[in-house]
Formats: C-alpha cells, structure tokens, sequence
C-alpha cells in the first residue's frame, strides 16, 4: 500500500535543546490519509511541541518521526513544507495585502484558488466585504483583523498550498461553535484525502475525530474515539467536564 501521507510517531522522547526533563515521552501514534486524529490535553501537556517534530521544527532525542514512511531527517526541508502545512498556535499575518498572506510566496496560486481556500475557511465574507477584497492590506502582525479572522485567513493560507498532511495547533478557538462546525464540516468535505492532525481546547471541536490522543505531562495516557473515552478514560472526563 501507498505510504503517501501517513504520518508516524514511532516511541518518541523530546526534549527542548538545553532542558533537563524531556517534555514529550515515548510518544506513538499512526494517522493515515482520510482520518482525522485530535490531540487533547491541558496547557503544556506537550500539544504544540508534539506538533513541532513534524516540520522539523526540532529533531526527537528519541525514536522517529516518519512522513510517507520515510523517516523526515531523511527528507528535504522544502520537501517537508510541500507535503505538509501547519497553522500554529499564534499564527502569523505579516504587512501586505489579503492575497499576500494566502499566498505566502506561492506565486502560482489564482485569485479563484485563494477564493475557494477562503470559502472553505468561513472567511470569503469578510473579506468580500472590504473595499479592496483580495488586495485589502493587513497590518503588520495582523492587528487590523480580529483573532478569528487571523485565524481563517492562516487556515485559508493552509488550504492554499494543498498539502497531504494539515496540522492545527489551536486553530478553532477564536471562532464561535457554529462557524468552528461549518468550517469543519467544509474541510472535510475538501480534504476527503488528507491526513488531518487537529489540537484542541473545546471537545465539540474533536468529538468526530477517528482518533483522540489524551496527552498529559508528555505522555499520551490514553487514546479512542469520543465514545470509548468518555468510558475509559478519568483523564478525558476531567476535560470534558472542565
Ligand atoms: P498550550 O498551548 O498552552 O495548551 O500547551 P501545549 O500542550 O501546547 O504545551 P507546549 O508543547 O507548548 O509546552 C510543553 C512544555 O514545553 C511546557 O512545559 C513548556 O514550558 C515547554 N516549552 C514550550 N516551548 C518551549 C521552548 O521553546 N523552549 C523550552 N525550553 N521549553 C518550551
Ligand atoms: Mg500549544
């Protein structure tokens, strides 16, 4: 079979360069093409460090990360950011119009593909409601557009570059439930084929994923659907309940 976005975590342990203690430990999971795994956890459970490995944003001490079976110390970091597009915690919106930021260097992208990125995203209205669309200007650092805003315009700037594997780092917590369910209802529809790897806060973000990782201290604790969690797992409980 294809290997062609399948990611793996196989036993790894991270540590950030110069620190004791490993904030991430033994830490393995599959995701494969077409299926969505959530990764929940409180603050600095290891979310986004877990997510880090992947771009290459820093190496494991331990084990391996692979990405369609090859292990990515072994891939091209060009080749990296190809095949895979993370939206980060914080995202960034740098001085520069609307098309800019979606395309972030990808010259080739048309106005049609921007559009469609942005439909997907629950963003197209707003922006069609500036005067100057596609071309409005974003301040530097993006303060002139709301915390949701930034946010659908990083994940239309995801969209945009059509990778086999989208990692979301908080992405949905600026937006209200609604259009958080009708932006993901949409990507789904338009990542049929993708690998989709989502951090989140709010549970209704992530009660569909096929896989929930519970991370708690750098450990993954416990792992199901939805479902199978709220009966097994205390850890999960809490969260849902919190
Ligand atoms: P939230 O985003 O707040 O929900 O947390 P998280 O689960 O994403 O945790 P994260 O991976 O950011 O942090 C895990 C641990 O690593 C925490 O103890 C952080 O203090 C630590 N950490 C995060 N970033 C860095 C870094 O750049 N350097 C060092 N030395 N430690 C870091
Ligand atoms: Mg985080």
């Amino acid at each position: 079979a294809s290997l062609a976005g399948v990611v793996e975590y196989r036993n790894v342990t991270f540590a950030y360069p110069g620190a004791e203690s490993p904030v991430l430990s033994n830490i393995s999971f599959t995701a494969r093409p077409g299926q969505t795994i959530a990764i929940i956890g409180s603050t600095g459970a290891g979310k986004t460090s877990l997510l880090s490995l992947l771009p290459r944003l820093y190496d494991p001490v331990e084990g391996q990360v692979l990405l369609d079976g090859v292990p990515v110390d072994q891939l091209d970091r060009a080749e990296i950011t190809k095949r895979v597009a993370l939206v980060p915690q914080r995202p960034y919106l740098f001085s520069g119009t609307i098309a800019h930021n979606l395309r972030f260097g990808r010259t080739e992208a048309t106005d049609q593909e921007l559009w469609n990125a942005l439909r997907v995203a629950q963003g197209d209205s707003f922006v069609r409601e500036k005067t100057n669309g596609l071309d409005s200007r974003i301040a530097q650092g993006g303060t002139n557009v709301s915390g949701g805003q930034r946010q659908r315009l990083c994940i239309a700037r995801a969209l945009v570059t059509k990778p086999r594997v989208y990692l979301f780092d908080d992405s949905f917590s600026a937006l209200d439930v609604a259009t958080d369910a009708r932006l993901r209802a949409a990507l789904k529809d338009t990542t049929t084929d993708a690998t989709v790897i989502i951090v989140a806060q709010r549970i209704s973000t992530i009660t569909g994923a096929d896989q929930i990782l519970v991370l708690d201290n750098g450990r993954i604790v416990d792992r199901g659907t939805h479902e199978e969690l709220l009966e097994t797992s205390p850890t999960y409980q809490e969260i849902v309940e919190s």
